[in-house]
């Protein structure tokens, strides 16, 4: 009989008395793909661990983070909708927490509880695991929801200068205000759809285009992509969005979003096992990652 990825994940298991305890946290937590791609990268290093998801109702986030200390749970990341609501209740934020008031990640250290935040830092690992420039740039951020908040962050504090356009322009004002709190005149707002400011990246942190809704595409004026910068889209399914797939026709350097979501996993595991980000195995993760898209 011919066995799906998700049973030959399940196989691969081996859970014993000794195991380290890892999960995800979020409401619903279903659709995450965290559990295959954690799991997979534990297999790869040949680890005793082991990675669950937990459904946490947001009104017990306190109880779950005493759980972590009670249960001896190693290492946790957060998802929508808890991050900011885990942040609040950590005693201990890395920077990027701080600044962000969100976190993604629980590093248990012997009961010691820290919050960081991975996902700008893992947006800059993807592109620059691209090659592509990562500072000095000009990018036009589409966006200003919680993604956009932590990827102009990262990018603001690697010396860019940010371009945020959002539909509803006062969040874009609310996110430029925050970015130039701490980085001073770093970002502006400019106009959704029909801003022609050049840029050399231009990332796409909206949900439009994301399946189910392929055919949709953020407005980006032609006169933008005809200086070819390079497009990253957030969106991994589709593979390639209709953004992506009109900027390469321009010529433009693409990538979806599968990069930053394993990168961020990857910052992860490199906190909990206090080991250098190129040590762990980001293809084995990737490969976990597309296998879940291809399962659907
Ligand atoms: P995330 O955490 O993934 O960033 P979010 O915080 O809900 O999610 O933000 C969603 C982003 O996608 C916002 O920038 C939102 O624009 P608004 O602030 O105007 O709501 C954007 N977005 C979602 N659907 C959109 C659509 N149909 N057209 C334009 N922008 C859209």
């Amino acid at each position: 009989m011919m066995r799906t990825a998700g049973q030959d994940e399940r196989a691969s298991l081996n859970v014993s008395g000794t195991s380290s305890v890892y999960g995800v946290w979020g409401y619903p937590v279903k659709h995450s793909r965290s559990p295959a791609m954690h799991n997979a990268a534990f297999a790869e290093m040949g680890l005793n661990a082991v990675y669950v998801p937990f459904e946490v109702e947001p009104a017990l986030i306190a109880a779950a983070i005493d759980g972590v200390r009670a249960l001896g749970i190693c290492g946790i990341n957060i998802t929508v909708p808890l991050k900011e609501l885990a942040a609040a209740c950590l005693p201990d934020l890395d920077p990027v927490s701080q600044r962000l008031g969100v976190v993604n990640t629980i590093v248990n250290r012997a009961g010691n509880l820290t919050g960081y935040s991975t996902d700008g830092p893992g947006f800059m690992w993807a592109i620059k695991s691209l090659g592509w420039p990562a500072s000095g740039q000009v990018v036009h951020i589409l966006g200003a929801g919680g993604s956009a908040r932590a990827v102009a962050d990262s990018l603001a504090e690697a010396g860019n200068r940010l371009l945020i356009a959002n539909r509803t322009r006062e969040r874009a004002q609310d996110l430029a205000a925050q970015v130039n709190k701490h980085f001073p005149g770093q970002a502006e707002v400019v106009a959704w759809g029909t801003s022609v400011e050049p840029a050399d990246l231009i990332v796409n942190t909206t949900s439009v285009g994301m399946h189910p809704n392929e055919g949709d595409c953020p407005p980006v004026d032609a006169e933008l992509l005809r200086s070819r910068p390079r497009v990253y889209d957030l969106i991994y399914a589709p593979e390639e969005t209709r953004l992506l797939s009109n900027a390469k026709q321009y010529g433009c350097d693409i990538s979806n979003g599968l990069g930053m979501l394993v990168y961020q996993g990857a910052l992860s595991l490199s906190l909990w096992l206090d080991r250098p980000v190129d040590t762990i195995p980001v293809l084995a993760m990737e490969h976990a990652v597309r296998n879940t898209i291809a399962a659907k």
